[in-house]
């Protein structure tokens, strides 16, 4: 067993002039643990996963992933090593079919243009991951929104991760479309990819989460079980309302 944490966020901090969007924030997370970031609009959850994901420079702090110091790594070096992200606002490629974004997403990872023989299998097998083989041959933008969700996942899957980020995937999307994500998700997580999940369709985020942590003005206010952070005084007055009873009492 080792005792360096898979990813160790320290004293994190992102301001913009005024504004303490990430406010000296610190958690760690464990290899294959499934974790939840909720909280008003506004309370940092973006900016935290560009400050993982290397889209934005921390005003300061540090991140460790797998004992590696990757605070100043470039977002692509990241996917390198492991860390994927999808993001709240989808952006495919719109005039490539589904099977051709996977696979240009595959090869930005790895960096080359080179076409290998396997590689539209192996964009098939992520296809079939999200539910989308069916779909191989549609283009990106005649594709429903539930399913542009699916494929950019898919995308992000094509990197093969071992961290995933998530940012609110179900925004959106019907009750039908919410569920079938959720098997989604919840089977690419039993793959033994660790997910840390930014989402407000809390039904969806609690039924996954092993854990919870909450924002609000940047800063942590708690951090639990989906059941534990439901009863939190504050996390109810700052967010949850009347859903946090409703939530913690199942
Ligand atoms: N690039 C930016 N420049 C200036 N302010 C930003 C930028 N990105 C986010 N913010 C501000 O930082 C705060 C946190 O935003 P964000 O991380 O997107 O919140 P969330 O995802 O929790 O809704 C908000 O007040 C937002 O307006
Ligand atoms: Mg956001």
């Amino acid at each position: 067993m080792s005792d360096v944490p898979f990813l160790q966020v320290d004293n994190l901090s992102k301001h913009f002039r005024g504004l303490k969007a990430v406010d000296e924030v610190t958690f760690q997370v464990d290899r294959g643990e499934f974790l939840g970031i909720i909280g008003p609009n506004g309370a940092g959850k973006t900016t935290l996963f560009n400050l993982i994901t290397g889209f934005l420079k921390p005003t300061s702090g540090r991140i460790h992933f797998r004992g590696k110091d990757i605070t100043g790594m470039k977002p692509h070096d990241r996917v390198k090593i492991g860390i994927a992200r999808t993001f709240q606002v989808t952006k495919p490629f719109k005039k490539f079919t589904a099977i051709e974004n996977v696979v240009i997403s595959a090869l930005i990872a790895r960096k080359h243009g080179k076409i290998r023989e396997h590689e539209r299998d192996f964009a098939m097998e992520v296809l079939e991951k999200v539910n989308l083989a069916h779909r191989k041959d549609t283009l990106a933008e005649n594709l429903p929104h539930g399913e542009v969700k699916k494929l950019e996942i898919a995308r992000a899957l094509a990197t093969k991760p071992e961290l995933l980020l998530l940012d609110e995937p179900f925004s959106g999307l019907t009750g039908e479309e919410v569920e079938s994500l959720q098997e989604v998700i919840k089977s690419i997580h039993e793959d033994g990819i660790t997910v840390i999940l930014i989402e407000h369709v809390l039904k969806a985020c609690m039924a996954l989460s092993e854990r919870i942590i909450v924002l609000n003005y940047g800063k942590i206010i708690a951090d639990g079980t989906p059941q534990q952070v439901c009863m939190d005084r504050q996390v109810i007055e700052a967010y949850l309302g009347k859903r946090g009873l409703e939530f913690a009492s199942g």
